[in-house]
């Protein structure tokens, strides 16, 4: 049993916090507004869940989920995350977003942000090719011959450890590319970012499972 922390309890971070109380762990939650605005997300999540301020909540997680819109990354607390294992699930996609000032403006790859912002943490890239309506479809037992693999990225060996054990418990395979910089190979856009999306329905369809020798094919191009 790992707590999780989350800064973010959105899309993303609260489907996340429902897959992994069901995986038997704890999950601490956290948003912009205060603990008292997730009242409802903690209750339908049940007694492995409550919720906290972003401060708390870094400091309550064995593993830290930030799952916040990107331009807000420099609110995320760095004091408390000094050395943790921190799964950036943030993407920056200019083209179908339009750019944001503030992050061009650093001139630092935006897979490398989170990282650079949090220099003493232990970051890894995860979650941030999977739309988070299709996160809970896709998930399977260990084995299953259509279990999906996610693609994981940090320069941290020990860190992309502690995230494939625990992306393992939620369902899926971790598939690791090595440093940071190789997230480049699943950014958005690319093929392995699109994988679980049906060219036709995209995300009104349900999601496709990817495998990871699938994957493999698709990180590759
Ligand atoms: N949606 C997807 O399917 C998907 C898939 C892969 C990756 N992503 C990436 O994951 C990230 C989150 O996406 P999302 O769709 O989950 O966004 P979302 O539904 O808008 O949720 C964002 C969450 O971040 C919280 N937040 C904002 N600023 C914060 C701060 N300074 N400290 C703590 N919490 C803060 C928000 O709280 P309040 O509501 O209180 O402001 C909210 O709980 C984005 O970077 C996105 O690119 C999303």
């Amino acid at each position: 049993m790992t707590t999780i922390g989350f800064l973010g309890s959105g899309n993303i971070g609260g489907t996340l916090a429902g897959l992994a109380v069901d995986a038997g762990h704890e999950v601490v939650l956290s948003n912009s507004r205060g603990p008292a605005t997730l009242r409802e997300l903690i209750t339908a999540l049940g007694p492995h869940a409550r919720a906290a301020t972003p401060g708390e909540a870094a400091t309550a997680g064995d593993i830290v989920v930030v799952s916040i819109p990107i331009r807000a990354y420099r609110q995320v607390p760095a004091a408390p995350l000094r050395g943790r294992v921190v799964i950036d699930t943030l993407n920056y996609d200019p083209a179908r977003q339009g750019r944001v000032p503030e992050i061009e403006a650093t001139g630092i790859p935006a897979p490398l942000l989170l990282q650079t912002h949090l220099s003493g943490a232990r970051v890894v890239k995860a979650f941030s090719t999977v739309y988070f309506k299709h996160l809970a479809d896709l998930r399977r037992p260990a084995g299953a011959p259509d279990r999906s693999a996610l693609p994981i990225a940090g320069d941290d060996p020990g860190a992309r450890q502690a995230v494939a054990a625990l992306i393992d418990s939620l369902g899926f395979d971790a598939y690791d590319v090595g440093p940071l910089a190789e997230s480049r190979r699943f950014a958005p856009g690319t093929p392995a970012q699109l994988a679980h999306l049906d060219p036709v329905g995209l995300l009104a369809a349900p999601g496709r499972p990817v495998p990871a020798d699938q994957l493999a094919g698709l990180l590759a191009l």
